[in-house]
């Protein structure tokens, strides 16, 4: 029982729950599970990062990511639009819009040095395929990696054919541009990184890597771990900046929330955890460091890709898979962008599209320097770059921010009689178990990660 089934013609349909399923994967699984969550583990603490998060990711992202869905399908507009609407209706206050208005810098900002990273994704694929990369050691591959990110000229190349490959899909629209990629391209990635753990688990040092990974370590938890898992938890599900608002609008009343989320909540899990089973035997097995940083992904696993046999063509896959994952996280950071102009302004969608990914574009550069000629660039004080502090500021303040507000919106603001229908939980326990996360837990544990931080 949908109240708003007939106001989404206008906004356009998903055209099937697997449609929107995979799109909503494909947005959460990305970069930020394959390249930034192993990395986090190996400079955050191991096994202590990867509690945090899962429990962040269970009782904060999932509750959020179902607010999220759900607000987003109510208001049926872009982010903003459906803020201020709803806002109005229920609180008689439009100022909710300005919840939407700092989802939609946040986009930009991710964006920009998104599309710097996933042109990392995109170079290797070429230095793969020739065999540039073909038996090197752990040391060997990371100097080539140190070397490629040295040359601005190469990365903006990258930075600029990922940002068109991004703005082109979102220029055409919803259903003709994401729908059709993420669908068969989603289960070639899962498939790759099966096969790339059961390598690790031959050739590298499973048992260091899984100790590395799940052996607990409470002593190691401390408030800065507690924070950057969570900023990773909303990263990773593209949660608090109106990523879901915006798919949210376009799902058909039919489709379950809470049952859709627990899936893309399970897909964001299973492939962090698959890359970093992936990624740390073989970091142990080659004594390389696991505090490596952003680079971890690129340096381990060519030198996995460099033993095996036909690892020039598997590898090469890995990026071309690994890109495409980044693809349909880098559309779903751009389409809340437009959407939130659209109808504002007066100019096409394919205006906005060029538009927005221009300027994010151009921010990039701010992060694609911060690894060569501003590596020593510290902006505000301390040892943050450029790019350490757009990703400071985007996952560990404004993405959980966003979200506390979109989960007390949801919570406080909208009546419980129209969020029991919206949310459409069969169970009223489950109801009930999400109304008291979202309403009291979400709020206070995130606030306290945030605010610890100053202190
Ligand atoms: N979730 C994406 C990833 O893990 C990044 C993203 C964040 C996409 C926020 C959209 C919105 O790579």
């Amino acid at each position: 029982m949908q109240s708003n089934d007939n106001a989404g013609a206008a906004a356009g349909q998903w055209s099937s729950r697997f449609a929107f399923l995979m799109a909503a994967i494909g947005s959460s699984v990305g970069l930020g599970n394959i390249w930034k969550f192993p990395y986090m583990i190996g400079t955050g603490g191991g096994s202590a990062f990867m509690l945090v998060y899962l429990i962040c990711v269970l009782a904060v992202g999932l509750p959020i990511l179902i607010a999220e869905l759900t607000l987003g399908r109510m208001g049926r507009q872009g982010p903003i639009e459906t803020l201020v609407e709803l806002g109005h209706r229920y609180s008689g206050r439009a100022t909710w819009g300005l919840v939407g208005c700092v989802g939609v810098l946040a986009a930009v900002l991710i964006l920009s040095f998104y599309s710097v990273v996933a042109g990392w994704s995109l170079a290797y694929i070429p230095k793969l395929l020739m065999g540039g990369m073909t038996g090197l050691s752990g040391a060997e591959t990371g100097k080539a990696f140190d070397d490629f990110l040295a040359d601005p000229l190469a990365l903006t190349f990258w930075h600029a054919l990922f940002m068109l490959l991004t703005i082109i899909p979102v220029a055409r629209g919803i259903q003709s541009g994401i729908e059709k990629a993420v669908v068969w391209m989603m289960p070639l990635l899962f498939a790759l990184l099966v096969v790339l753990c059961i390598y690790a688990g031959i050739e590298g040092d499973f048992t260091a890597g899984m100790v590395y990974l799940f052996k607990p370590d409470f002593g190691a938890v401390t408030w800065d771990v507690v924070l950057a898992a969570t900023g990773q938890a909303f990263f990773s599900l593209s949660i608090g900046l109106g990523t879901m608002l915006a798919y949210g609008a376009y799902l058909p009343g039919g489709v379950s929330i809470p049952r859709t989320s627990v899936v893309i909540v399970f897909a964001a899990i299973l492939t962090a955890v698959l890359a970093g089973a992936a990624i740390f035997p073989i970091v142990f097995a080659n004594g390389l460091n696991p505090s490596e940083g952003p680079g971890l992904v690129f340096v381990t696993l060519t030198v996995a890709f460099g033993a095996m046999p036909g690892g020039a063509i598997f590898g090469a896959v890995f990026f071309v898979l690994l890109a495409i994952a980044a693809l349909t996280s880098s559309v779903s950071l751009l389409e809340p962008i437009v959407a939130a102009f659209a109808g504002r302004v007066r100019l096409s969608r394919s205006a906005l599209a060029w538009i927005g990914g221009i300027v994010a574009w151009v921010l990039g550069f701010l992060t694609l320097f911060s690894f060569n000629i501003w590596s020593d660039v510290h902006p505000f004080g301390g040892t943050r770059t450029w790019f350490d502090w757009i990703d400071f500021l985007t996952s560990n303040i404004l993405l959980p921010l966003g979200g506390v507000m979109l989960a007390l919106f949801a919570g406080w603001v909208v009546t419980r009689q129209d969020s029991v229908a919206a949310v459409g939980f069969e169970s009223p326990f489950f109801y009930s178990l999400w109304r008291l996360l979202v309403r009291v837990v979400a709020p206070i544990g995130v606030v306290a990660a945030v605010v610890t931080n100053f202190f």
